[in-house]
């Protein structure tokens, strides 16, 4: 049941008759496919019977994560564990490699069961296609990860150990019954995400960054770092990007607010979208970016492409980490200042985090309007005092003063994204940057959101309110893209 594995549960490659094997990743390519072995046949028959799959969860008590997502009792993961060794034993996984998925998948086949009928096992043909189909995802794919991948559902799947995968649904955390063998399973599958983009991980390199072939964002980090067995966390890549249209659905902005911000991205402003963790900061850039006109020259620079821009003219960058020497590394800084050497119109940038915020500010300022990034913090105050931070760490010698006039001359408007307590993701702020006053940044927020309470079901409830201001500080670049009327008529109703 879940949480309990048994820790006597023959551990991978030891089970009677098998021999000891490096899990399936990284078995040697040189056993030649042949019918099961005598050995695998002799060993002795596991419990006479096993209910796979729907046994009751144990109840979460209050504070707990409620478990969901496949539950499967201790004798599945026994049978399957029998099974798995005696089919490692079997195959030729380099000629397994060779065969398209399909083919590979009718081998396994094959193979599987022919170990059920030697060693009888009962089960029922779905139950016997619920262990193939488990099989198959360890030797051929990401293994107890596949189901979770396949969803479009889940926002984050986050691995800490063997035996706790929680995963984001619907801006909740859940904990699931998904678990590994062990942790050597675990880490073998982080090793074979992280070598498709070519890189490595193992107690040497214990940090990785990835991504999967569908584009989601990985992160990797191993033992000795992480004391409970490898952490994996993926953001998963939302096949349908949300647009703004599915934002105003969603109720994270108000349809008017939501003319406001397209007003925004028509008339070429500089925006820095700021939040906390997974508050919803590069769904929000993609959002604007579907306001760029199909002319313009785009450039993007990422730490893991997210972002996917619809105009025809986009050039896409990613930052590299050092290799294993520790040389090669091609930070968001020598990406943003290359950038400026490409000739592009706008500049967009997945997550401003270091010294590349200046040189970010200084594209804006220089003829590149409607250039965007993201930023941490938990408001467009805090956002500022951020930029400012980074461009003093980035070993610039500027006084505070020259610096809060280029973040002013560069940023017009901040929007402030969060996840808020129910788990919804929301626009609470849009606000401008007007100018300084001695030396203080002076910003004037034009939309806020207020919460007025909760219904019945937990779920918050509240209104994006405008702050009665009808003539931002982009009222004259609105005018000059044609856009005035449309701006007035969302403020109005914005502060109505
Ligand atoms: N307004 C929204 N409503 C519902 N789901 C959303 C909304 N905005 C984002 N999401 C979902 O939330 C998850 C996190 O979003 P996103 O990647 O944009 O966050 P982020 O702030 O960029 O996170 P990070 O700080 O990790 O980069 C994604 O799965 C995304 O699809
Ligand atoms: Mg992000």
């Amino acid at each position: 049941m879940f949480g309990k594995r048994s820790q006597s549960e023959p551990a991978f490659g030891k089970t009677p008759g098998a021999t000891a094997r490096p899990p399936a990743a990284a078995a040697p390519a040189s056993v030649a496919a042949q019918s099961v072995p005598s050995s695998a046949a002799a060993a002795p028959p596991p419990p006479a019977s096993f209910q796979p799959s729907v046994q009751a969860a144990p109840q979460p008590s209050r504070s707990q994560p409620r478990a969901v997502v496949d539950t499967r009792s201790e004798d599945y993961y026994q049978i399957k564990s029998t099974i798995f060794n005696a089919l490692i034993d079997t195959i030729d996984l380099a000629q397994l490699a060779q065969l398209d998925p399909e083919s590979a998948r009718e081998e396994i086949r094959d193979i599987v069961n022919e170990i059920i009928s030697i060693k009888a096992v009962v089960m029922s043909i779905a139950e016997q296609e619920h262990l193939l189909q488990d099989i198959c995802n360890d030797v051929l794919g990401y293994g107890p990860l596949e189901p979770l991948l396949a969803r479009d559902d889940i926002a984050d799947i986050m691995v800490n150990g063997a035996n706790r995968v929680f995963i984001e649904v619907a801006g909740k955390v859940q904990l699931t019954n998904i678990r590994f063998r062990d942790n050597a399973q675990l880490m073998n599958i982080c090793q074979r995400i992280v070598s498709q983009v070519g890189r490595r991980v193992d107690e040497s390199s214990p940090i990785c960054d990835a991504r999967l072939l569908d584009g989601s964002r990985v992160n990797v980090i191993g033992p000795p770092l992480s004391l409970d067995g490898p952490t994996l966390t993926i953001r998963k890549f939302k096949k349908d990007k949300l647009t703004l249209d599915d934002l105003v659905k969603f109720g994270s902005i108000s349809p008017d607010a939501a003319r406001v911000l397209q007003v925004i991205g028509r008339c070429r402003c500089n925006v820095l979208i700021s939040g906390g963790t997974g508050s919803g900061k590069t769904t929000l850039l993609n959002c604007m970016t579907a306001y760029i006109d199909a002319e313009e020259r785009v450039i993007t620079c990422e730490d893991a492409a997210e972002l996917q821009l619809q105009q025809p003219h986009v050039v896409r960058l990613e930052t590299r980490p050092p290799n294993l020497e520790g040389q090669g590394q091609i930070t968001m800084r020598d990406l943003v200042k290359n950038c400026l050497r490409m000739r592009p119109e706008r500049i967009i940038v997945g997550e401003v985090r270091g010294p590349e915020a200046f040189d970010l500010l200084q594209a804006m300022n220089t003829g590149h309007d409607g250039s965007m990034g993201t930023l941490h913090a938990n408001s467009p105050r805090e956002a500022m005092g951020r930029l400012e931070s980074m461009i003093t760490m980035g070993g610039y010698a500027l006084p505070m003063r020259t610096i809060r006039e280029m973040i002013v001359g560069s940023i017009d408007i901040i929007i402030q994204a969060e996840r808020l307590r129910d788990g919804s993701r929301r626009i609470t702020k849009i606000t401008e940057v007007i100018g300084t006053e001695g030396e203080v940044v002076i910003t004037q927020d034009l939309v806020n959101y207020e919460v007025q309470g909760e219904d019945e079901t937990g779920r918050l409830k509240g209104r994006h309110a405008g702050t009665g201001i009808v003539r931002p500080n982009f009222w004259e670049r609105a005018r000059y893209y044609n856009l005035e009327k449309e701006l007035a008529d969302a403020l109005d109703k914005v502060n109505q």
